[in-house]
């Protein structure tokens, strides 16, 4: 008997807290006697601080300390990396010397007994800078791409003859692609409260990775590991911009240190566009060969992404090229710009949703040349196997995705002919494009504690982003134990707890949901061990082999008898203390080499374009995905409708604009950097194909996350060339690019 909670639509086991205001978000674990730090940004683009009048503002009301690199302490900054830190380059090390690399950078911290007088101290701090004309643009003559060090990306990968095929093709294509660099712009802002106990420190702050945060700033400040804490129970959105430990969160414990008091540091919106990630602007150039038939003969991808001068952050820009479809010869190439700007980082389908653009947008146009539907084009190209790895894949449903996807939006009701379908004065289109992201998996730990009324405690480090991780660990460990899911309660965000990896690349399903499911089948033998052994028990003196769990309780295997429950045993073997264990996953590395993992989607989109004024919408849009067993069908749902809002506003809306004399950005605000909002989200659905992969984990799970934001663009911008015969390989299409459509 399975409580069967897994595949269940449970609610969030924290709506009631969130709704309530009783999920605590990092800003809100006031402390006694807390004072405030605002960071003052540097206003030149590159060059050297000169002067700073932090005498004056530290002689301001309330102003507690002026910390700069002149007076700030010399911190130990050990080394330190994580596998999300830029593999090649070294961190920025903030207020140890006089250098600005960046507009943006943090040049000074004011803190204050109020966040009124903190902020206030400074705005009226002058800094005055010997500066120089960075480069920020990756296409300043200035500019230079390097081949980059290490990292998740392939720089070059090929097979066969990609140029060669390319020129002998039937039919070509060759054709460049421009995104814009983007900002995660989730509601909750950076923010971290410090507090030093001697030298213990502990950090309320909002991070994707919390034991990565306390190894970092532990390296940072020269501390023994165990001497930081990091607690993070809830994050308002994040999308990969809380995956590293940026200077903010090193900043407000030099600023509790220096004044000796808990310090509150929360980034205003302005400053998240400086020092806390971004989606690097890509260049690409994609060219296909093909038969008259459709056959792909030749795939070029080369991509260059930008990156700061201090550090190589890489993205998985044209990993996917190599197994989306069957292609005797593909090259691809991977380059990357350094400038004069903060490191970019993770955004939501980082690498694949950017690359995938190009492809997926140079596919649907070579389908126009060819005169074969979309679909049809993939489906003739559609591989066996993972060419590019020389591998099966675990398991691959793309096909399956594009036929209900087709079913679903009426696919077949479109008149192929671009321009053709109209409704009133508007132009309407239908476009799709395929997802991907890989099935990632990192070694995972989670702990269980079995108490004597029968609740069971399970906690791990992990996070939550939104996602609804303490509803979706929940049902794994109510499955595995055969409990209700009301007698589990599920912790996370604490660096205390066992170690998970970064809740990022998907992987938090699968990763930290096999670790909890391996707690529970450890706690179930420890709770056998002692039955057998316990004299009052049931099942005392049988061989542990010879018992068995089911439906919560534990007796002798074909035995009738009710059997014990969970809190009967520890009532009566350890005299009522919980039992508690710990237990680790990780991937089978054999499996991991026979085979290439990846989550596959198709997506579809219907777009109006107004002729007259350029402006187009999204009407609806579906996304068909296949990415394994599918934990909560509810919560899945609602993550995939927030991946593709996100792809509307990259395929419409979002773009950080800089400014060349600078490296300012001019619209660091959300007036002028553009999200989605009501008005630009149209009915979205979202469908799973039902998928069992026995080989990417114990759970079955591929992860949701980021391949739900990868294919809505394309589909968007295909669906504009249907609609309106204009083909757009910039984002985001703004207004000035549709002013022509009116023919
Ligand atoms: Mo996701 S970009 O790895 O938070």
């Amino acid at each position: 008997m399975s409580t069967q909670a897994i595949g269940k639509p449970l609610a969030r086991v924290d709506g009631r807290a969130k709704v309530t205001g009783g999920a605590r978000y990092a800003a809100e674990f006031n402390q006694p006697n807390q004072a405030y730090a605002v960071i003052v940004n540097a206003t030149a683009g590159l060059g050297r601080i000169t002067s700073i009048d932090a005498a004056r503002v530290a002689r301001l009301p309330g102003v507690l300390a002026v910390i700069t690199h002149l007076n700030a302490p010399r911190l130990a900054y050990g080394p330190h990396k994580a596998g999300i830190d830029p593999a090649s380059g070294e961190r920025l090390h903030v207020l140890q010397d006089d250098q600005v690399r960046f507009y943006g950078q943090p040049v000074a911290i004011v803190v204050a007994d109020t966040p009124d007088r903190a902020e206030h101290g400074a705005a009226a701090s002058r800094v005055e800078y010997v500066a120089q004309r960075p480069v920020t643009d990756a296409q300043d003559p200035q500019a230079q791409s390097i081949v980059p060090q290490g990292g998740r990306a392939e720089a070059d990968k090929s097979r066969g003859d990609a140029d060669g095929a390319l020129a002998a093709a039937q039919i070509a294509l060759d054709v460049t692609y421009d995104i814009a660099r983007e900002n995660h712009m989730p509601m909750e802002p950076h923010a971290t409260i410090a507090a030093w106990n001697g030298d213990r420190l502990t950090l309320w702050s909002k991070s994707q990775f919390v034991v990565n945060e306390q190894a970092e700033i532990a390296a940072i400040f020269g501390l023994p590991r165990e001497n930081v804490q990091v607690i993070c129970p809830f994050i308002g959105g994040a999308f990969g911009t809380s995956l590293r430990t940026w200077p903010h969160v090193t900043l407000a414990a030099i600023a509790a240190r220096q004044v000796g008091r808990p310090v509150k540091l929360v980034l205003s919106r302005r400053q998240m566009f400086y020092t806390t990630g971004h989606r690097p602007r890509t260049l690409q150039r994609v060219a296909l060969g093909a038969t008259k038939e459709g056959k792909l003969t030749s795939i070029i991808h080369e991509g260059t992404g930008e990156t700061s001068r201090h550090e190589q952050f890489v993205e998985a820009l044209t990993a996917p090229t190599s197994f989306m479809y069957s292609c005797p010869n593909v090259r691809t190439a991977y380059r990357l710009t350094p400038l004069d700007t903060g490191t970019p980082t993770y955004m939501r389908g980082p690498g694949e949703a950017s690359g995938l653009f190009a492809t997926e947008s140079a596919l649907d146009e070579l389908s126009y040349k060819l005169g074969i539907d979309p679909i049809e084009l993939r489906r003739r190209n559609e591989p066996a196997i993972d060419e590019g790895d020389d591998r099966p894949f675990s398991s691959r449903s793309l096909m399956e995705c594009y036929a209900l996807g087709a079913d679903r939006f009426g696919w077949a009701g479109r008149n192929p002919e671009p321009r053709s379908m109209r409704d009133g004065r508007l132009l309407i289109g239908m476009g799709c494009a395929s997802a991907s992201y890989p099935a990632l998996f990192f070694p995972a730990n989670a702990r269980i504690r079995v108490l004597a009324d029968g609740s069971v405690e399970v906690e791990a480090a992990a996070s939550d982003m939104g996602p609804g991780t303490y509803t979706s660990m929940t049902q794994v460990a109510a499955e595995t134990l055969g409990l209700p899911v009301e007698k589990v309660r599920f912790s996370l965000g604490r660096s205390d707890f066992p170690a998970t990896p970064p809740h990022g690349g998907s992987q938090t399903m699968a990763a930290v949901g096999s670790a909890v499911r391996a707690a529970c089948l450890a706690i179930q033998d420890e709770l056998a061990k002692r039955a057998v052994a316990d004299q009052r028990s049931q099942v005392f003196g049988a061989d542990v082999d010879a018992v068995e769990w089911s439906g919560g309780r534990l007796r002798r295997k074909g035995d009738a008898s009710p059997g014990q429950s969970y809190g009967e045993i520890v009532a009566s073997g350890g005299g009522g203390r919980p039992v508690e264990v710990g237990a680790s996953a990780t991937r089978d590395p054999e499996k991991a080499k026979q085979y290439s993992m990846h989550a596959f989607g198709a997506v579809f989109a219907e777009v109006s374009v107004d002729p007259d004024i350029g402006v187009a919408r999204v009407r609806r849009a579906l996304g068909v995905y296949g990415a394994g067993r599918i934990v909560n069908p509810r919560l899945a749902t609602s993550q995939c409708i927030g991946g593709m809002v996100g792809g509307i506003g990259m395929a419409l809306q979002e773009r950080t604009a800089l400014d060349g004399r600078d490296g300012r950005v001019v619209n660091a605000h959300m007036a002028d950097y553009l999200v989605p909002v009501n008005l630009d989200v149209p009915p979205l659905e979202v469908r799973f194909v039902e998928e069992s992969d026995p080989h990417v984990n114990p759970l079955g799970v591929k992860g949701l996350g980021e391949i739900s934001l990868v294919g809505m663009a394309p589909a968007i911008a295909n669906a504009i060339f249907h609609g309106t015969g204009k083909r757009l390989r910039e984002l985001p299409i703004r207004i000035e690019h549709l002013l022509d459509v009116h023919t």
